[in-house]
């Protein structure tokens, strides 16, 4: 991929979908493995995300929203966020995805930041969370650098509920910020 100039910001619309899905699928091609199933990776996982994608995108919806970050027309990252989603650690943030190549740039710091800003802009006040596979130790390393603390393991659950999609039982760790305000200005 080219030299990044500095990415743009903006919320997602259904013509997004495909790129989205896109860049999800590739991502999980390139970190899930071993947690996902080869089968799912290698075969049905772009058809799985489109539907995802054009399902959530499909119309306004108060209750998430995705950030997009662009450079030129090029979909360079995204993060997607279901407010409050828990009672206990408030707005899940369920996707969050830098394109490869393009990592250690700031992007994803940027889309956290926005998420942060967006789930404080939205009564009421909740803090913010997410689950990271536990074989994702790159990932964890981001977001405890970014000042999430590490509350909880458990198993995952399967893509789209269907197990075969899963190589035995991976395990994922909640990540919370109860103060989403940390995240602001990164
Ligand atoms: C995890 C991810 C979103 C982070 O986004 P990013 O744009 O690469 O991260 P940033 O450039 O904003 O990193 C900010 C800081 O986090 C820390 N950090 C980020 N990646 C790290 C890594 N692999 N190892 C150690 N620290 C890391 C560093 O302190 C970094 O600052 P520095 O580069 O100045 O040292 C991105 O790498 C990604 O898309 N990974 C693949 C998909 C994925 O795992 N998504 C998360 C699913 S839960």
């Amino acid at each position: 991929m080219p030299g990044l100039s500095r990415p743009k910001y903006r919320p997602a619309v259904p013509a997004d979908a495909e790129s989205i899905a896109a860049l999800h699928a590739d991502s999980w091609r390139r970190h899930y493995r071993g947690a996902y199933s080869d089968a799912f990776l290698d075969r049905d996982v772009t058809a799985d995300r489109r539907t995802v994608w054009s399902d959530r995108l499909k119309e306004l919806n108060a209750g998430c929203c995705t950030i997009l970050a662009e450079d030129g027309d090029v979909l360079v990252g995204f993060a997607h966020t279901f407010f409050e989603n828990n009672p206990t650690w408030g707005a899940l943030l369920d996707n969050l995805h830098v394109a490869s190549g393009l990592k250690r740039q700031g992007i994803g710091s940027r889309l956290l930041a926005l998420t942060a800003q967006a789930v404080i802009d939205r009564p009421p006040p909740t803090g913010l969370y997410l689950w990271v596979l536990e074989q994702n130790v790159d990932a964890q390393a981001f977001y405890r650098a970014r000042g999430g603390r590490c509350v909880e393991r458990d198993l995952v659950p399967a893509p789209g509920g269907v197990q075969s999609r899963l190589q035995g039982s991976p395990a994922g760790l909640r990540y919370a910020w109860p103060d989403p305000g940390v995240l602001l200005g990164k």
